[in-house]
């Protein structure tokens, strides 16, 4: 949750060989205390996590007009809320599994005012039955990635709802953290709550590593339209719908 900068576009820089993954169930999703303390937390400092995803969108949306915005696995919905705030224009959607997220970021949404733009509602990324074929501008999402099941089912709706040309932008972290990213966990989880620090540890051991992501991407739909960014924490598959 502290400010990072691009390592390289395409090759995996594995610094250390990480453990197997252990796919991350998270119950506390649905516990109104851990979510309060998540939103709460992330507000104040993942500020610059944010803004790769927010500045690769704003700046691929430039010559697009009332942009429709997806975001999936929005969480507390900060990254759907500051979009709102910098394109006056933009209208964004955010679908989340867990039923305590949306209410919370649907009030957070109010409280910034931008929920005549702005709505969060319950569902899987996994199936978007609600969202039409080719009505997307863009498709983005922040450290949810490794929670699907299984990710290509994700992204195969990400190409059927993206029009013509659209936009994505999905990051998640990676498992396979260079021991600079190692030491600014190390540093940056004893600024977070209990609950809040054990959940981020479960998550980051249920991320995947770069060459995993390469090789999610490459048996997906998103195949030859995506580029994966790495950042020492992070990735990012992002693109064009070539389509
Ligand atoms: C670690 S939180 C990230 C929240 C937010 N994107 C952020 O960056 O602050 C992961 C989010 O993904 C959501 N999620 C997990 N699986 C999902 C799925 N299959 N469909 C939609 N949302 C999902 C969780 O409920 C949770 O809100």
């Amino acid at each position: 949750m502290l400010e990072q900068s691009p390592v390289t576009s395409q090759a995996p820089q594995q610094l250390k060989t990480n453990d197997d993954r252990i796919p991350h169930i998270e119950p506390l999703f649905e516990d109104a205390t851990f979510v309060s303390e998540y939103s709460r937390l992330t507000k104040r400092y993942a500020g610059p996590d944010y803004e790769p995803i927010l500045k690769y969108t704003l700046a691929q949306l430039k010559e697009v007009e009332q942009p429709r915005i997806l975001e999936l696995g929005p969480g507390p919905g900060w990254i759907g809320i500051t979009l709102a705030k910098r394109r006056k224009d933009a209208r964004v959607t955010g679908v989340d599994i867990s039923s305590t997220y949306v209410e919370i970021a649907n009030q957070n949404a109010a409280h910034e005012g931008v929920d005549d733009r702005v709505d969060f509602r319950k569902g899987d990324a996994c199936r978007l039955e609600d969202f039409p074929d080719g009505s997307m501008d863009a498709v983005i999402s922040n450290q949810s990635f490794h929670y699907w099941e299984p990710p290509e089912n994700v992204l195969r709706e990400v190409v059927r709802v993206l029009k013509p040309n659209g936009v994505f932008c999905i990051g998640d972290d990676r498992r396979d953290l260079t021991f600079m990213a190692s030491l600014i966990v190390m540093l940056t989880k004893w600024f977070l709550t209990a609950n809040v620090r054990e959940s981020w540890m479960r998550s980051l051991q249920g991320s995947f590593t770069s060459k995993e992501v390469q090789a999610i991407l490459e048996h997906s739909d998103l195949h030859g339209h995506a580029e994966v960014k790495l950042y020492p924490r992070m990735f990012f598959v992002q693109g064009r719908l070539k389509k």
